[in-house]
């Protein structure tokens, strides 16, 4: 592996996707955000009224979809869908999808991807335990789930979508407990990586934290 590959993984709402851009800002890097798939994935079986519960409807959209990232925007099919994968009707149904072990391959097959052609910084999931297991770099981001789900409705009522803080906290409670628990690729600190608990911690602070474990 010649590019610098960093993978940045924990519960939803650690702070990984804003640490994670900033740091590939400052590297001059690639950043992907491996969640966003899983999402663009789940939002075209929404759109398609399929049941996210049928397997072989759901594998076949993810078969016949393909995902883009370029100047920090996600493409779905040729279209950008930033806004339209951050639904609480998304985030609701994310990790039903995201279990499914072909989706999981076909995701895990263009992060690899992208990975051999350019240095990258991917925040999920599954990426220092499964995706790169030899990242040179990886950061395990946690936080107690009062603070991320704070963390995430201050967000989405600055966005102006109506949410109350207790059903974002249920909402990431759910997503931790099947994203641990899945049978393939589940959600796990890798035992080599940096555990860095964000919680009552800065933006910067986290950002100076992770920086300063990198040598380039
Ligand atoms: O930003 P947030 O933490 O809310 O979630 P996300 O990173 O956008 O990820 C959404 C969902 O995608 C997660 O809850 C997982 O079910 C799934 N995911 C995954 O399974 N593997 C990854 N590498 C990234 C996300
Ligand atoms: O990607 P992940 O789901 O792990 O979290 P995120 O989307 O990066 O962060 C969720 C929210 O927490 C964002 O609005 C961040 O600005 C905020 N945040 C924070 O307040 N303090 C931190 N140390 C990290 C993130």
């Amino acid at each position: 592996m010649n590019n610098l590959v960093i993978a940045v993984d924990g519960p939803a709402g650690a702070g990984k996707s804003t640490i994670a851009k900033i740091v590939a800002e400052k590297l001059n890097i690639n950043y992907i955000d491996t969640g966003a798939m899983y999402r663009a994935i789940t939002y075209k079986c929404l759109e398609n009224k399929v049941d996210i519960n049928n397997e072989e409807e759901v594998k076949k959209i993810a078969k016949n979809t393909n995902i883009d990232f370029k100047d920090n925007n996600i493409y779905l099919d040729g279209k950008i869908i930033n806004e339209e994968i951050r639904t609480m009707k998304v985030s609701n149904n994310v990790s039903n999808v995201a279990k499914i072990k072909e989706v999981r391959y076909l995701m895990v097959d263009v992060q690899r991807e992208i990975g051999k052609r350019n240095s990258v910084i991917l925040d999920g999931r599954d990426i220092g335990s499964y995706v790169f297991p030899n990242a040179h770099y990886k950061f395990f981001l946690i936080a107690t789930p009062q603070e991320r789900g704070s963390r995430r409705h201050r967000e989405l009522i600055e966005k102006g979508y109506e949410v109350t803080i207790d059903e974002i906290i249920n909402d990431i409670i759910k997503r931790d407990e099947i994203d641990s628990n899945r049978e393939f690729a589940p959600l796990v600190k890798a035992t080599d990586a940096i555990e860095i608990d964000t919680t009552g911690k800065s933006i910067n602070e986290v950002v100076e934290l992770v920086v300063s474990k990198i040598n380039i």
